[in-house]
């Protein structure tokens, strides 16, 4: 860790841009989870009761370096003050005249929020005048969005070099939870992943393979390492070219030493939707004209089992296709399992990525896990042993 934390710097009356990632989801107008924002509750603080006056940097959406009304931050406004509880004055830029102008008629006690640094192009092309029009704004340099830093961008990278930098409190709390799940672990470590592809997550199981002593395989992209193994998968969803690959991934794990634990039953359906009648079978039974939603209730007892005896655990994605019932089972009761180990103080559980977030709270098992990730793709590139170029940056 050669990061630098809030700890670290001198705050009394320093302007401080803090890069966030307030890229919540909304519909019309309004956030449907606030969580991200909740998350940043203690940088905020510290920020303010430390006599720092705080200018976020944001992203929202993909604008692709224009202007795109849909996607301003200004709509973030009341979720934001109602957070923080303290006013939050907005700017309809990121960098350049306005902005300045704002930043200096901040008071003290009120956040800045910038405008979108995604609707100039610099952003994402990290650029170097973008970064040091933004870095004209303030003195320090505190970056609390581990969830946008496998984004090598203005806002995330360039303008830490220019800054005095440091890491805020989430972004400390991602990158501490994360060493401790993958880097530094209680063994036996336990990984489970799902999803729907093998494809998107090659790299990922690729490192895990090598790291971690048990592997828990779930999901769509199960279906694939079944016919990887000869097993007729039905009308299941399947990537049939990636079973090479499947077959190379259990060499690298038996040769690693590592145990992967497929599906041994499974539920199966004709229809992909809510309630479908659906059948348990073996995981080599599956029937021409069904396809596989979910784990069985076997294997949900032999990952219990493996889950007994781990350490540490990590996860992401679900098992099963958990937005519709009753295909949600395998992913419930192994999340509940994992709840429950946690709660008793013999397991330590990190879960992140897409879908998981949504999957564990619908379980009604995220809270007892001990870290749930803000992140998406960040956490799914740290899991595949990148490095992060907005944790690289605040190492300089
Ligand atoms: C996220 O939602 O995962 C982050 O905000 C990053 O967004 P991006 O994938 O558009 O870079």
């Amino acid at each position: 860790m050669g990061w630098k934390t809030l700890d670290d710097m001198d705050l009394q009356g320093k302007t401080v841009l803090t890069r966030v990632d307030i890229n919540v989801p909304m519909e019309e107008g309004a956030v449907t989870d606030d969580t991200r924002i909740r998350r940043l509750i203690p940088t905020l603080k510290d920020l303010l009761d430390r006599g720092a006056r705080p200018v976020l940097l944001a992203h929202f959406g993909r604008p692709k370096g224009k202007v795109v009304a849909e996607m301003s931050l200004q709509p973030l406004v009341p979720t934001l003050e109602a957070a923080f509880g303290v006013p939050v004055v907005f700017v309809a830029d990121c960098r350049g005249p306005a902005a300045e102008a704002a930043v200096a008629a901040l008071q003290p006690g009120q956040i800045l929020l910038l405008e979108n640094t995604r609707f100039h192009p610099g952003e994402e092309a990290n650029d170097a005048q973008l970064a040091r029009e933004m870095a004209a704004l303030g003195d320090l340099y505190c970056n609390d969005a581990f969830s946008a830093a496998h984004r090598a961008h203005a806002s995330t990278e360039a303008l830490a070099r220019l800054l005095p930098a440091c890491a805020g409190r989430l972004m400390e709390a991602e990158l501490k939870a994360l060493e401790a799940a993958l880097a530094t672990p209680e063994r036996p470590v336990t990984a489970v992943v799902g999803g729907a592809k093998v494809s998107s997550k090659l790299d990922l199981l690729g490192n895990l393979v090598a790291k971690v002593d048990r592997l828990v395989i779930g999901g769509g992209m199960a279906n694939t390492f079944l016919a990887a193994q000869g097993i007729d998968v039905g009308k299941s969803l399947c990537e049939h070219d990636m079973t090479d690959t499947a077959r190379d991934i259990m060499a690298r794990a038996e040769a690693a030493g590592c145990t992967i634990l497929l599906p041994t039953d499974i539920v199966v359906a004709r229809e992909f939707k809510a309630g479908a009648a659906s059948e348990t079978v073996a995981a080599d039974a599956c029937p021409a004209d069904a396809m596989i939603l979910d784990a069985g209730p076997a294997t949900v007892d032999a990952i219990a089992e493996a889950l007994a005896t781990t350490r540490t655990l990590i996860w992401n994605g679900p098992l099963g296709a958990f937005e519709i019932a009753p295909f949600d089972i395998a992913t419930n009761k192994a999340a509940q399992k994992a709840a429950e180990f946690t709660a008793a103080g013999q397991l330590i559980s990190v879960a992140g990525g897409g879908d998981t977030v949504a999957a564990l709270n619908q379980a009604g098992a995220a809270d007892a896990f001990t870290y749930i990730s803000t992140a998406g793709g960040a956490f799914l590139e740290w899991m595949e042993g990148k490095d992060l170029p907005g944790v690289a940056a605040l190492n300089q």
